[in-house]
Formats: C-alpha cells, sequence, structure tokens
C-alpha cells in the first residue's frame, strides 16, 4: 500500500468512528421549517414537532396564550361549596349561625354579615388598630383573623360595649377629654383600653401609651385619650 492509499484509508476510518449524535444535531441546525412530506404537505409527529420546535427557535413566536393554555386548562377548579362553611359563634351576648366563605375576616363578618359598622377598616393589615373587638375578652384585630376561627367564640364589639343611653366608662370619659376628632379610630381605641383595664400595665401614662401604641389616631388625639383612660383607671 502506498502513501496516497494509506491516507485514503485512514480517512474512511475515521469517518466511520465519527459520534451518529453529530450527524443527527447537524440535521436539526439546518432544519429550520417543519418537516414535509413528498408532496410539500406538513408530516407533523410530536417527535418531529418537539425537534423542530428545539431547533429552529420557534417556541418564542408562539402567542402566549397558547403556551398557556394546556396549564389553564388541567386546573383544579374548586366547586363554589368548598369555600363555605358553617360558623356558631356569640357576638355582643347574641347567638350567631353563619354560612361563610372560608376567607371571610372576623372584621368583614362583623360589618357586612351583621352590619355592626362601629367595628372600622383602617389599613386592613394589622397596623392601625381601628377594627379592635374582644374574642373571649381579650383585645384582637379583627382584620386578621378568619371568622372561620371562631366556632364557639364570644365576641364584643363597640355596639356590645354601651349604649348611647348608658355609655360604657370609656365611651363617657372620651366624650367628657373630646379624646377623637374625626371619630374614625375612636371605637377601636376605646375597645383596646377597655381590654386595658384586665391587662397587667403600669400606673404611668407612658405605660399606658405603649399598651395602645396598636392603635394608631391620625388626628393626633392621642394626649386626650390617655387623660380619658387615666381618668377612668384612677376611678376604679
Ligand atoms: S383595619 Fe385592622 S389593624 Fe387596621
Ligand atoms: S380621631 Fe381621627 S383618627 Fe383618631
Amino acid at each position: 500500500m502506498n502513501e496516497n492509499q494509506q491516507e485514503e484509508a485512514r480517512g474512511e476510518s475515521d469517518r466511520r468512528s465519527s459520534p451518529p449524535s453529530r450527524q443527527s444535531n447537524a440535521v436539526l441546525v439546518e432544519s429550520a421549517t417543519p418537516p414535509s412530506d413528498d408532496g410539500g404537505a406538513p408530516q407533523l409527529t410530536r417527535r418531529s414537532f418537539l425537534m423542530w420546535v428545539g431547533s429552529s427557535g420557534a417556541l418564542g413566536a408562539l402567542p402566549a396564550a397558547a403556551l398557556a393554555a394546556p396549564v389553564a386548562a388541567s386546573a383544579p377548579v374548586a366547586a363554589v361549596d368548598d369555600a363555605l362553611v358553617t360558623v356558631r359563634l356569640t357576638v355582643n351576648d347574641v347567638a350567631q349561625e353563619a354560612r361563610v366563605d372560608v376567607r371571610t375576616s372576623l372584621l368583614d363578618y362583623l360589618r357586612e354579615n351583621l352590619q355592626l359598622t362601629g367595628t372600622k377598616k383602617g389599613c386592613d393589615h394589622g397596623q392601625c388598630g381601628a377594627c379592635t373587638v374582644h374574642v373571649n375578652g381579650r383585645r384582637v384585630n379583627s382584620c386578621l383573623s378568619l371568622v372561620a376561627m371562631h366556632e364557639g367564640d364570644s365576641v364584643t364589639t363597640i355596639e356590645g360595649l354601651g349604649t348611647p343611653d348608658r355609655l360604657h366608662p370609656l365611651q363617657a370619659a372620651f366624650v367628657a377629654h373630646d379624646a377623637l376628632q374625626c371619630g374614625y379610630c375612636t371605637s377601636g381605641q376605646i375597645m383596646s383600653a377597655a381590654a386595658l383595664m384586665t391587662e397587667p400595665c403600669g400606673r404611668a401614662d407612658t405605660d399606658v401609651k405603649e399598651a395602645m401604641s396598636g392603635n394608631i389616631c391620625r388626628c393626633g388625639a392621642y394626649s386626650n385619650i390617655v387623660a380619658a383612660i387615666r381618668q377612668v383607671r384612677d376611678a376604679g
């Protein structure tokens, strides 16, 4: 075998030993259109379509709705009844039973279902205290609590604390000390102050301010609010 024949034999050997994947990759990269039969009509199988999409970047050209459709179609759809729950609780000494959406906050239940609108919605995020009510004697931000969590509980709102004819001592003191301007925060302030009376709290005004720090008054009636609370505490 001369030198030329040896060179030709080496080339033939290299071609046989090259990996087949390299050849198929080359075919994919060159394929910029979907495969078709001899007549030019599309000849798509799932496999050939995915190979074409992967090699041509056609996925980015598909409309978003087309890409999202299979996901949306397979998403579980909850029956409306699955989101409802029956709750029995006592509000202002009156037994209540309601079938409500499990996502209903105690605040919305009081305001929307029972029309007890004395409890106010300020921030709806637990930051202002306008929605304060008592649950089993303890103050809570009703906007942060689901009514479904209060089966069997006893809830007191500002309407249950006193009446126009028989004001609670704190309600009378707020009036006497002019401890409000717009009044939006007032029911929350009074409910917090009423709970404070049974909580461990120092005698100093700074202790009261600390204990009332979860109740925001945008009108800035703080000094009069503290004075009203001091009067009731001193009388007790
Ligand atoms: S409305 Fe609940 S804390 Fe503001
Ligand atoms: S009286 Fe207006 S926010 Fe307190």
